[in-house]
């Protein structure tokens, strides 16, 4: 397996992850105690998360923690090749970007391979080859963490199906992280990346957003502020935990967007953006609908969110730039597709992923789980938690004081007030 030795690389991502680094007040304050404490002393710890800048300053806090890592990333064409460079003399780094199907997978069994205590994914690849391939490496896993919506959608699937083995933190459930990281975190860098790849202007088009969960009225919040007009999908029903379709459809009628379903948004579209975690959103039929040059992205974790495949079936593919694809439909249309279907604000060399400020909320949580599974993980049963107040508090406060703001400490009485079910008189 081949890893990514240039050292004029490696400079360019020391630079990339020192200033990342110096934006991260959380994961610096968990690190300055890591370095004390060492409270990973002695483990292995298997990472296959998007790995740049952001992803490289928490793998330091952990390395820094006394943790032995192998990391993979967890996207073939997500990995920032300077900054698995800058890393790949201090740890095992099996990742590069524009990798094949193939390529990813030997990645993920390296990181398996070298037979790691606690684990962190996104998008539960590496728990799932665990539960599937290679069954007899669990027995080493203290316990994992999940970064994100789909990753827990999966795992929460296997708890239901009685196959998890291992005690895995939910941290996308935590405030700290799906409140901000992926409202106004994707929100801001899935326009990014977007505009990375094409320079086109948002004001005046018209914007389809296809979902409308956390990530979702990030996207379509961020491009009415950009003046696009923003069409809003949603699905009849319930399909993900919380509010149903229906509720979230009206939310986004009331934040005032035009909500309607995606064969009416078809035609009028100029920009398709998908936020589902749900497959093929956007179907073969819907694209035959679609105006001449209508652009589709996808941000959701899953490249199955666009019919991909079924649209390579009837467009003739011409890559125009960098992860941008025009097909052509036959009949005067073309259709452009951004980063293969992938998610567009993560896709190198286009995607940056979310804004630093945004990870150190997401990434302290993860390195506080890390720490709270090596003392808690062999007590624990099998299954999805969430994460402890404590910890998801914790990280919000140091957020907010390295901003300089300190909030006052309710009083007895107001506590007692708030626990009370008295006449308020
Ligand atoms: P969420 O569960 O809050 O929202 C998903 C929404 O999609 C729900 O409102 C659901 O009703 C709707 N939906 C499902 N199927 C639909 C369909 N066929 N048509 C229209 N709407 C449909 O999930 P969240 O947190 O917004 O995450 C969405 C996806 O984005 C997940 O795959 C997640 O893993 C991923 N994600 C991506 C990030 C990135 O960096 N691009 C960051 C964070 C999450």
């Amino acid at each position: 397996m081949s890893k990514i030795k240039d050292s004029a690389l490696a400079g360019q991502g020391r630079k990339l992850l020192d200033w990342a680094q110096g934006n991260m007040p959380v994961l610096a304050t968990v690190r300055s105690r890591f370095e004390k404490e060492k409270p990973l002393a002695g483990l292995k710890i298997g990472v296959a998360l998007h790995f740049e800048k952001k992803t490289g300053v928490l793998i330091e806090t952990l390395a820094a923690g006394g943790a032995d890592i192998t990391i993979s990333s967890c996207n073939p064409l997500t990995t920032d090749d300077s900054v698995a460079a800058a890393l790949s003399d201090k740890m095992n780094v099996y990742a590069w970007t524009g990798q094949t199907k193939t390529e990813y997978y030997n990645c993920l069994d390296e990181v398996i391979a070298s037979k790691p205590n606690i684990t962190i994914d996104d998008g539960c690849d590496l728990i799932h080859l665990l539960h599937t391939k290679y069954t007899e490496k669990l027995s080493t896993v203290i316990g994992s963490c999940e970064e994100t919506t789909t990753g827990i959608v999966r795992l929460k699937a296997m708890e239901k199906d009685g196959v998890l083995k291992v005690p895995v933190m939910a941290v996308n459930n935590a405030y700290s992280k799906h409140l901000f990281d992926n409202r106004y975190g994707t929100g801001q860098c899935v326009i990014e990346g977007i505009l990375n790849a094409t320079n086109i202007l948002i004001a005046g088009k018209t914007a389809v957003v296809v979902g409308y969960g956390w990530c979702g009225r990030g996207i379509a919040d961020r491009l009415k502020g950009l003046g696009a007009r923003v069409i809003v999908v949603e699905i009849a029903g319930s399909i993900a935990e919380g509010p149903s379709g229906y509720h979230r459809a009206l939310e986004a009628m009331y934040d005032g967007f035009s909500v309607m379903s995606m064969t009416d948004a078809a035609p009028l579209g100029d920009l398709f953006i998908t936020a589902t975690g749900n497959k093929h959103v956007i179907s073969v039929d819907h694209i035959q609908h679609m105006k001449d040059g209508a652009m589709l992205a996808n941000s959701g974790h899953f490249n199955q969110e666009i019919d991909v495949d079924g649209l390579e079936k009837i467009g003739k593919k011409k890559e125009v730039i960098t992860n941008v694809a025009q097909y052509e439909l036959g009949n005067g249309r073309n259709i452009i597709v951004l980063a293969d279907g992938r998610l567009v604000n993560l896709a190198q060399p286009t995607g940056q992923g979310h804004p630093i400020e945004i990870m150190d909320g997401s990434f302290g949580v993860q390195a506080l789980c890390v720490e709270y599974l090596a003392k808690n993980g062999t007590n624990m049963k099998a299954g999805v938690f969430d994460v402890p107040e404590s910890i998801d508090c914790e990280v919000a406060k140091i957020a907010l004081e390295s901003q300089g703001i300190q909030l006052e400490a309710p009083t007895e009485a107001q506590i007692n007030y708030s626990e009370s079910w008295e006449e308020g008189t």
